[in-house]
């Protein structure tokens, strides 16, 4: 055997096969997706993402209490409205009296060291449950969706997220976040996280369910990325880093990690985030249930296949078992 075809002598003890990979998972890189809905009592089980639920503010304390205690570090808000009025414009997004801005001021006031992410969006809020406004013949009227998303972006900043996220995908959003934070003087004080590559993907139906945010017409293919689209993920990332994102995220993640490597590869300055999205999540449950593999072992194996493809920071459903799986 010549001395150069010997690999395994580097990596026959558990704490040198921690070191081949060049960075290790740990607690601060996972972001935790919370719905909030409108009934400020309620916990409601969503049957399609185990172990999740819709939560009232007045559960918050209860639900994230123990999470913060055993390391959790951020979390990011999905507003689930069920009562309110929706409209054209989704105007209920940023009610001030709404679920997000009431958990954004309680979470605040509760836990002072959680970093509190908002995905802004409209399709959660409007009549017709598409991501922007709309031409009177259904399709997305550009200019009028970035001018509300960049309001609602900069009035969660306002009631004290420290960081907005817009998963809308319409064109030019990002330099008018960036627009609205600074001259609201929060330019300095909220993190602009971009979903820069976000594809039409097979895998957001839990979402929709949990979230009743399925388009009511049509699909969301107009918007979001052709997922055979390299190319126009490129241009998506070299875009919004020059218009202002701190913060470049692929989404969703496992079938989309050449895009994660050439984000790191285009963006080598920014973290890196990705989000395990709900469809991947029940994938991995669906998968353990059946038993095809151990739900721990694969849930190791997804997230670390993000990291070493470039991921600095991962949004998942997991994140309160890493809490319990890491030991930092
Ligand atoms: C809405 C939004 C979606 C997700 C995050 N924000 C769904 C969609 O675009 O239809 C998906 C998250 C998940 O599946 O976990 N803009
Ligand atoms: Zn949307």
């Amino acid at each position: 055997m010549d001395i150069s075809s010997i690999l395994q002598g580097g990596y026959q003890h558990p704490l040198s096969r921690s070191w081949q990979g060049r960075r290790q998972l740990t607690k601060s890189m996972f972001m935790y997706p919370i719905f909030i809905t409108d009934d400020p009592d309620a916990s409601v089980i969503i049957p399609t993402l185990p172990g999740q639920r819709r939560w009232g503010v007045n559960q918050l304390e209860g639900f994230l209490g123990p999470l913060v205690q055993k390391g959790l570090q951020s979390v990011i808000l999905f507003g689930v409205p069920l009562t309110c009025e929706k409209d054209a414009r989704g105007t209920p997004a940023d009610d001030p009296s709404g679920p997000v801005i009431l958990a954004i001021r309680k979470l605040r006031a509760l836990f002072p060291s959680l970093y509190i992410a908002c995905d802004v969006c409209l399709c959660e809020y409007t009549s017709h449950g598409h991501c922007g406004l709309l031409h009177t013949d259904g399709t997305i009227n550009t200019e009028p969706s970035v001018q509300r998303i960049a309001e609602v972006a900069v009035n969660y900043a306002l009631a004290g997220a420290h960081c907005v996220a817009p998963s809308d995908m319409m064109d030019g959003r990002i330099k008018a976040i960036k627009r609205g934070l600074i001259d609201s003087g929060l330019g300095n004080r909220c993190t602009l996280m971009s979903y820069s590559a976000k594809f039409a993907s097979a895998l957001y139906g839990p979402f929709r369910d949990a979230a009743g945010s399925a388009p009511s017409f049509g699909n969301r293919k107009c918007y979001q990325l052709p997922p055979a689209a390299r190319g126009l993920a490129r241009r998506a990332i070299q875009r919004d880093t020059a218009e202002g994102a701190d913060i470049i995220m692929v989404k969703p993640a496992l079938p989309y990690l050449d895009i994660l490597a050439d984000a790191a590869q285009l963006a080598p300055d920014h973290p890196l985030a990705c989000y395990q999205v709900s469809g991947e999540f029940a994938m991995v449950h669906a998968g353990a249930a059946a038993g095809v593999y151990d739900l721990k072992t694969m849930a190791f194996e997804t997230t670390e296949s993000m990291v070493r493809a470039g991921a600095t920071l991962i949004l998942s459903y997991f994140t309160p078992d890493f809490l319990d799986w890491l030991e930092v």
